[in-house]
C-alpha cells in the first residue's frame, strides 16, 4: 500500500498522539517499522549518550520513491486507511498511526533515511527537517539495508 494521509475521522477514532517521549521510544518505533517491513536482519547504533545518534538498519522492503516525500508527515501511513482496516490488520502490523517518524523528526530536529527498494539499482539518502519536510536527497550506491538515523535527539 502507498503512504497516504489518514482521514481526520480515522485520526480521531484511533486517538493518534505523539508516540515519542524519549530515546528508547525512538529505538522501539524504528524497530517496529523494521519488523513491519518484513526485515529479517536489524542493526542498531546508539551513541554513548543516547542522544547524539540513534540509527537502525534493516533489510526490509524499503520505501518506494513515490513515498519519499510523505514518510515523515504526521498521520501519513501505508498500513491503514480506515478504522475498519484495524480489524484485518490484527497481528500483522506493529504501527498504524503514522506518527513515529514525524515525532522523531520533531524532537530530534530532523532525521535521515537511506533506503532502496528491490527494483532500484541505487538507494537514496533523504534528509527531513523538524516538520517532516523533505530537505535534500542524494543517490547512495552500495546500500543493502534501510537506515533510519535520528541525530541530536533531545529528550523531552
Ligand atoms: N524501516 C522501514 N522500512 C520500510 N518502510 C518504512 C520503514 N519505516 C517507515 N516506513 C514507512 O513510513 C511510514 C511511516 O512510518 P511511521 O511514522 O512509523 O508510521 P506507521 O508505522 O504508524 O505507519 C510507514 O507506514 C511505512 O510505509
Ligand atoms: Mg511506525
Amino acid at each position: 500500500m502507498p503512504i497516504t494521509a489518514l482521514p481526520p475521522t480515522t485520526v480521531r477514532a484511533i486517538g493518534s498522539t505523539s508516540v515519542i517521549a524519549d530515546p528508547c521510544s525512538v529505538v522501539k518505533e524504528l524497530l517496529d517499522n523494521a519488523l513491519d517491513a518484513s526485515a529479517t536482519s536489524i542493526g542498531i547504533e546508539i551513541s554513548s549518550n543516547a542522544v547524539d545518534v540513534i540509527q537502525v538498519k534493516d533489510n526490509g522492503h524499503g520505501i518506494s520513491s513515490d513515498d519519499h516525500a510523505l514518510v515523515c508527515k504526521r498521520t501519513f501511513t501505508s498500513k491503514i486507511q480506515t478504522v475498519e482496516d484495524l480489524r484485518t490488520l490484527g497481528g500483522k502490523s506493529l504501527g498504524f498511526r503514522g506518527e513515529a517518524l514525524a515525532s522523531a523528526a520533531e524532537v530530534s530536529g530532523g532525521v535521515t533515511i537511506t533506503t532502496r527498494v528491490e527494483a532500484e539499482m541505487v538507494g537514496t539518502s533523504i534528509k527531513y527537517g523538524r516538520n517532516g519536510e523533505l530537505i535534500s536527497y542524494r543517490w547512495q550506491t552500495h546500500i543493502q539495508l534501510s537506515r533510519h538515523r535520528a541525530r541530536h535527539f533531545q529528550v523531552i
